[in-house]
């Protein structure tokens, strides 16, 4: 799986450089990733110690699975808005990948297989583990979250963003992306929660994000997602953020992603 994982991405991201320009810099993908940043910083903020707390040192955030970078990118901008300081640390199987992420972002990017997590990262060393869109490449995920809370400090959190498999926009994406579903495991809520247990973490949190495939329509059209939106014009991404908010809120069942905020209890859940 990894073998196939890393040639696929390398050559992915090899030819991804142009969009992930324009995805950067593109006012309603980059307020989607402001948003889903902002959730993950609060996420894993709350626990932590004093010494952050106090900005007597930065919050140490790692991010394994972390692509091109867009996540990263959002983190630093929500980071620097709020006056916070953060040490990222990306990490991907695909090297292709971290050459965009450290073009997207500051930070230390680390190349590195998620199934070996520990490999060549502090033991211990981060406040907050990140995870997008990762956990269903992998075919023991349990195992993974498992290695992954060694990675962090006391008190620290694992903050994991997936599609949520049930939602239309998920399964649309599945029909036109057929070449990644080759090792693309489909795990439901249930199987996760239970990957979250096994793996020895107390699930704090659950929470369905943004009802709209922004992603999608981005990857597949960018040029018609463009064009959907004015990037001159504040008020339409202010609106089309109130938009997502309120269709998330209705339709909780249908978001694109679910969010899981896990803390590793120590110990073997029963
Ligand atoms: C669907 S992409 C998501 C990228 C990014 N996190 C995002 O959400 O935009 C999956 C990412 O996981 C990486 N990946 C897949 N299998 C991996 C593994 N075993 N170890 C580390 N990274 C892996 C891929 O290279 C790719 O960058």
């Amino acid at each position: 799986v990894s073998q196939y994982q890393r040639d696929y991405y390398d050559s992915h991201y090899s030819t991804r450089g142009a969009l992930l320009r324009a995805q950067l810099t593109h006012p309603l993908f980059s307020s989607f990733y402001s948003r889903l940043a902002r959730r993950v910083l609060d996420h894993g903020a709350v626990q932590l110690g004093e010494a952050v707390a106090a900005g007597m040192r930065p919050l140490r955030v790692l991010e394994l699975g972390c692509g091109e970078g867009l996540l990263a990118a959002a983190l630093a901008r929500v980071a620097s808005e709020a006056g916070a300081e953060i040490a990222y640390t990306g990490s991907d199987i695909s090297a292709s990948a971290l050459d965009l992420a450290r073009r997207a972002a500051p930070g230390e990017f680390v190349v590195g297989d998620a199934s070996d997590v520990a490999a060549g990262l502090q033991l211990g060393g981060f406040d907050l583990v990140v995870v997008k869109n990762l956990l269903h490449h992998l075919s023991n995920p349990a195992e993974f979250l498992r290695r992954a809370s060694a990675l962090l400090a006391p008190g620290g959190r694992l903050v994991a963003a997936e599609a949520s498999r049930g939602s239309p926009q998920a399964w649309f994406f599945s029909v036109l992306a057929p070449r990644r579903e080759r090792y693309f495991f489909v795990y439901g809520k249930a199987r996760t929660r239970r990957f979250f247990g096994e793996a020895g973490y107390r699930l704090i949190r659950v929470e369905p994000f943004s009802f709209l495939p922004y992603e999608l329509f981005f990857a597949i059209r960018p040029g018609v997602f463009r064009r959907l939106v004015n990037p001159g014009k504040r008020q339409t991404v202010c609106g089309v953020d109130a938009l997502d908010d309120r269709l998330t809120r209705l339709l909780p069942a249908l978001c694109s992603y679910r969010i899981w905020v896990g803390s590793p209890t120590g110990g073997r859940a029963r």
